[in-house]
């Protein structure tokens, strides 16, 4: 996990603590709800809804190293120590190392899409994956996802319909500054967006 801000140093997980939950509130200055944004990228997203918010805690999770740690470099240019970043496969942080019932909101946006028909298995957003979520979510917890691949939309959007454990609300619409970088690139394409509340 990297730290941000003030300390530059980097808070590890070390073998006897990455196959259990981490308790995330020393990661952090206060107390504060957790927000997740899950395939943070190059963080556009997470980087202006963090400074929108600065008494919100944020965990920006990517498995992709280079953009961690470009991520990070802003953050610590900022200044900013209520973001917190994991590089890390996604479903294994959301299984096993968040701990339970400790989210208040996840942000899923333009995850891979895997848009070939024989790698649509490799896609995030799945049963277990939802399953992995609602461990770690509070009640009333927010997820919102997404993404300019219809056929994910759907199939993402249908199995949240579908589950009892979820209601539909109004979806996020980012502002500006929110908008992440793979919805720039994509200007111009429909682009799917939904919410939901977890109800449990
Ligand atoms: C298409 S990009 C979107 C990034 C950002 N959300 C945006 O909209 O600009 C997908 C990101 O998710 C990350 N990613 C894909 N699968 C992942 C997984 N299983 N665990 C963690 N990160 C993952 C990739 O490294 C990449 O940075």
């Amino acid at each position: 996990m990297s730290s941000s801000g003030s300390d530059t140093s980097t808070t590890r997980l070390y073998a006897e603590n990455w196959l259990g939950p981490i308790d995330l509130r020393p990661c952090y200055q206060h107390e504060a709800p957790l927000e997740i944004d899950v395939g943070c990228g190059k963080g556009r997203f997470l980087l202006a809804r963090s400074a929108a918010f600065p008494d919100t805690n944020f965990l920006g999770i990517d498995r992709m190293l280079r953009r961690i740690r470009k991520v990070d470099r802003k953050l610590i240019r900022r200044s900013q120590e209520n973001v917190r970043l994991l590089r890390m496969e996604a479903y294994y942080a959301v299984s096993y190392l968040i701990p339970p019932t400790c989210v208040s909101t996840y942000y899923i946006f333009f995850p891979d899409p895997w848009p070939k028909k024989k790698h649509a298995s490799h896609r995030l957003f799945d049963v277990p994956f939802m399953d992995a979520m609602c461990r770690t979510m509070k009640p009333d917890a927010m997820l919102h996802f997404a993404t300019d691949h219809q056929p994910y939309f759907q199939e993402v959007h249908t199995l949240l319909q579908k589950d009892k454990r979820f209601t539909e609300a109004p979806p996020f619409m980012p502002t500006e500054d929110e908008r992440t970088d793979f919805e720039l690139i994509f200007t111009g394409k429909p682009i799917g967006r939904c919410s939901f509340k977890f109800l449990l």
